[in-house]
Order: C-alpha cells, then sequence, then structure tokens
C-alpha cells in the first residue's frame, strides 16, 4: 500500500520514537490512519498536522474504509464525529495516542512551523494538474518547516520540484517505488 511504502518507511516514520508529520494534503486522510496505525502498533506519540485547502465531507470521509485496528478505528470514529461541516477554524483532535490538527488552508498562503517536523509528506494532486503547491517557495517553506535529519516523501519526480527541493537545501534522491515507478526522498541534512 503507498502509504505505507512511500510515506512512511521513505521517511522513516515507522521508526521514529516520537514522530511529527506534516502533510500537504490532507485529502481522505489514508495517509493519516496508516500512519496512525503503525504508531498505536509501536506505542508511540504521534503528531500529526495536514494543510487541506479543499476539505472533503465528512460523509466523503467516512465511505473511505480501511482495516485498522480498534484503538486507531476509534481515533478514526471521533475525528469523524468531529469533523466540521463547514471547516473554518483548524480541526484538533487529541488523546493518549497523540494529536491531530487539520488546517484548512492552501499551503501556498500558510505560515508553517519552524524546524517542526520529523517527516513530509508532499502529497498533492500531480504537479501538471495542480501546481501551485509543488512551486519552489512553497518547498522552501517545507524545507524550513523540517528539522535536522527530517524527510521529505513524495511519488512525483519531476524535474522541476525535484531541482527547486535541492535549491531549498534538501538532499535529494530518486528511489524505486511498486512497480516500475520511482519516488522521491529529500532529506534536510542536519546542522
Ligand atoms: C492526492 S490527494 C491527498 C490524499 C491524502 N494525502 C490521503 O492520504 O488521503 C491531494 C490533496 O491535496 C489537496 N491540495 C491541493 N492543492 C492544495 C493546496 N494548495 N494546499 C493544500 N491542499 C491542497 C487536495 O485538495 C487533495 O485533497
Amino acid at each position: 500500500m503507498q502509504a505505507n511504502e512511500l510515506y512512511l518507511k521513505l521517511t522513516q516514520t515507522h521508526l521514529h520514537p516520537s514522530p511529527r508529520v506534516l502533510e500537504v494534503g490532507f485529502g481522505l486522510g489514508v495517509n493519516f490512519r496508516a500512519t496512525l496505525e503503525r504508531c498505536r502498533e509501536r506505542g508511540v506519540y504521534l503528531e500529526y498536522l495536514g494543510y487541506e485547502a479543499f476539505p472533503v465531507s465528512r460523509a466523503v470521509l467516512a465511505s473511505v474504509e480501511m482495516p485498522l485496528s480498534a484503538p486507531a478505528q476509534k481515533v478514526w470514529e471521533d475525528l469523524l464525529e468531529g469533523w466540521p461541516a463547514e471547516p473554518h477554524r483548524p480541526f484538533c483532535l487529541e488523546g493518549a495516542w497523540g494529536r491531530l490538527e487539520v488546517r484548512f488552508e492552501d499551503v501556498t498562503q500558510a505560515l508553517l512551523p519552524n524546524g517542526w517536523a520529523t517527516a513530509l509528506y508532499l502529497d498533492p494532486f500531480s504537479p501538471k494538474v495542480n501546481p501551485e503547491p509543488w512551486q519552489p517557495d512553497v518547498l522552501e517553506k517545507l524545507f524550513w518547516a523540517a528539522r535536522g535529519g527530517a524527510r521529505l516523501a513524495t511519488y512525483s519526480v519531476a524535474g522541476a520540484p525535484r531541482r527547486a527541493l535541492a535549491a531549498a537545501g534538501f538532499v535529494v534522491s530518486k528511489v524505486p517505488g511498486i512497480g516500475k515507478k520511482a519516488w522521491l526522498v529529500a532529506e534536510r541534512p542536519e546542522v
């Protein structure tokens, strides 16, 4: 499954003792649920910050089911219960499992935290159809949002964002994906 192989493993979130994930494109919460599930299995506290410019309704979120353990399913049901009908303010959910915040903002306009993330999931639609979040100024903001040693993962190996990630200061590598696809990992070097 792409969420596990691409986002969790390439960012090494599946090993991190106290992961802080920043995601561009919270979407249907698939990556969130996969990350939550692994963190629950390992008993580690998860902090997850998602940016989503075009949030879907609770009904759409609920329609996309995933097999989850009972503790992770409970968190997901709490999310569904609290998901706002008209999202304006950030949505927050917190418990012994960790903390989720979804900011209903266009990431191109958003203020990101500084030096916060241990992992960055860059998961908007493709650079061709959804070019805005792949622009150099956004990728540079992601660099500053990352801690030293943090990794960004994305499914697109398109040349322009790849060069912009390198120009922002990331060490960028293409890695084999599923099937014939390649994926991208970008690491913010330790200072
Ligand atoms: C491929 S989907 C994300 C899937 C999601 N990561 C998941 O696990 O379900 C891409 C998402 O990026 C969001 N998006 C596109 N442009 C954006 C922007 N400028 N700022 C924030 N979110 C954006 C879209 O609304 C869409 O929900």
